[in-house]
């Protein structure tokens, strides 16, 4: 079972329990605003996406992580390593993405639960290169791919919504982990 601790996070696969609280999660209009067509999501589509995010865990020996307060045990949001097969002029490439519950904002969790992705995506599975897909518009996550030292690449138009896509991306074999 793969597990990450950082000082103050544990980054670990989906339990039945994480469903409740990221459903609370994907149902703020503020945390989905920049995320697919920026519509919440209900109780089943979080189920989905949790059982999708399982898979890729089994199918890709990487995938999104729960990321839980070490402190207090709440689930605070996701991070992790995704396949973009949506979009095809990318591929191949695994992109880190992240999200978290309003409260958690501005606590440097985010960062702190990315930048431990990044280790675990060069140290425990060879990864030399990973991406990050942004709404341009979004510029808490923009500030998350700055720290992480994230270089831009270039600009896509999302193939279904039409709207720009901001791409960065980093050799992970000049991390400073
Ligand atoms: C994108 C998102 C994860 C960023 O979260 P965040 O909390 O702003 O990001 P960070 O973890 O980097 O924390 C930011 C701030 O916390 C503050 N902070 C407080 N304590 C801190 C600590 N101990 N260490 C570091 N930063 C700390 C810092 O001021 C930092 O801001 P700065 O970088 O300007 O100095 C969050 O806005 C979110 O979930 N958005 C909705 C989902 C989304 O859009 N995801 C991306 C698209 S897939």
């Amino acid at each position: 079972m793969t597990e990450i601790r950082t000082p103050r996070l544990l980054l670990r696969r989906w339990y039945d329990d994480d469903l409740a609280p990221l459903s609370d999660i994907n149902a703020d209009p503020a945390v989905m605003r920049w995320i697919g067509d920026g519509s919440v999501r209900d109780l089943d589509a979080t189920a989905e996406e949790i059982e999708r995010w399982e898979e890729e865990w089994d199918d890709e020996g990487f995938g999104v992580f729960a990321v839980e307060l070490l402190a207090s045990g709440e689930l605070a949001g996701a991070v992790g390593l995704s396949v973009p097969e949506y979009l095809p002029e990318l591929m191949p490439a695994v992109a880190v993405d992240w999200r978290f519950g309003t409260p958690f904002w501005g606590q440097g969790y985010a960062s702190e639960a990315a930048h431990a992705t990044l280790e675990f995506a060069l140290q425990d599975r060879g990864l030399d290169r990973v991406i990050s897909v942004d709404r341009p518009q979004n510029q808490a996550s923009l500030n998350v791919v700055r720290k992480l030292g994230m270089e831009p690449e270039r600009t896509i138009e999302h193939p279904e919504y039409g709207f720009p896509l901001s791409v960065h991306a980093i050799d992970l074999t000049e991390f400073q982990a």
